[in-house]
């Protein structure tokens, strides 16, 4: 019995290793059957690319994708997701990584119209990863509760202190761009260079001094529990009114010729 379990793990194993030897009788070719990658400081969310193409001279449906997890997004380009004989496509799937730890494998399952196996992606998630997302997620569990909580504590030596005597780029650095330029944005945290909605000084103005209540967005105003002087918020609205374009009014027509 044990020696049959082991067979059939080192098998599996093989399979993994050595991605062309999985079963030959699909008509989908994959570039790869399993991904892996090691986790870094900042990543949240682990985003992997498959590629296949249909080999077969028939035409191939795949009805439904599925996960081995609730951490792990399969997106195919459609759903139902249908392959010519001869079609390429691209299957996009990511594993959030938050709160887990160690090595994490999943698998990515298919319902479809011809013999399709798992895709396996696996994350290896380091000890200083681990920590550094779990920290990253305790500081948004207290600004949770306390959107304030930014500025308070051990909390304002990264998103206070730094703000002092600033106006203008600058201080948008040390302020919002801690949070809304970083190359690790959370998911929460919407790109401030691409805004959806028409902006002017008020729309700036508003949102620097009053933040959103219920939300991670804090309010800046020293009025208002922040860090920032009248004079730096009038430096950082200007800065945002001049630097960060307002998209067009939108009208009832689709912006289909807006030019970038
Ligand atoms: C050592 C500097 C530092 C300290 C201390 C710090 N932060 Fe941050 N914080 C950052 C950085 C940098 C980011 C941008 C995200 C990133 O790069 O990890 C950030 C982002 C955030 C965000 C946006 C969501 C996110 O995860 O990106 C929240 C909310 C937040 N911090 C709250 C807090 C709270 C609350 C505390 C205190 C308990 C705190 N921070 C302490 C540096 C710090
Ligand atoms: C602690 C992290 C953090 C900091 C620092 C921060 N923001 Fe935000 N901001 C957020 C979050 C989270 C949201 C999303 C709020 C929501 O749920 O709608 C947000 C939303 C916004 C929005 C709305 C954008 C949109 O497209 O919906 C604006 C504008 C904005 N912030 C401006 C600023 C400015 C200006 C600063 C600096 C003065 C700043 N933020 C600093 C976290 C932060």
């Amino acid at each position: 019995m044990r020696a049959r379990g082991k067979f059939l793990k080192t098998i599996f194993g093989l399979a993994l290793s050595l991605p062309l030897l999985a079963p030959a009788q699909s008509p989908l070719a994959w570039d790869a059957m399993s991904k892996e990658r090691t986790a870094v400081v900042g990543d949240e969310k682990i985003p992997f690319t498959f590629s296949v193409t249909n080999v077969s001279t028939q035409e191939i449906t795949i009805n439904r994708v599925s996960t081995s997890c609730g951490c792990t997004f399969a997106r195919p380009p459609s759903q139902p997701w249908k392959l010519a004989p001869g079609a390429t496509g691209e299957i996009a799937v990511d594993m959030d990584i938050r709160g887990k730890s160690g090595v994490l494998i999943k698998s990515v399952n298919f319902d479809a119209t011809a013999p399709a196996p798992p895709l396996i992606v696996k994350v290896t998630i380091p000890p200083e990863v681990f920590e550094a997302l779990n920290g990253r997620m305790r500081n948004q569990q207290l600004a949770m509760n306390d959107r304030q909580a930014v500025f308070k504590g051990d909390c304002a030596s990264c998103h206070a202190t730094p703000t002092v005597g600033k106006l203008g780029q600058e201080l948008f650095a040390a302020a919002c761009g801690i949070c809304h330029d970083t190359a690790h944005r959370a998911s929460m945290v919407p790109d401030l260079r691409a805004p959806k909605v028409p902006t002017n000084k008020d729309y700036w103005r508003m949102w620097t001094t009053k933040g959103k209540p219920g939300s991670l967005m804090p309010a800046f105003a020293k009025a208002d529990g922040g860090p920032l002087t009248d004079q730096q918020v009038e430096s950082l609205v200007d800065y945002l009114d001049k630097t960060i374009p307002s998209p067009a009014q939108p009208s009832g027509a689709p912006a289909v010729n807006k030019q970038p």
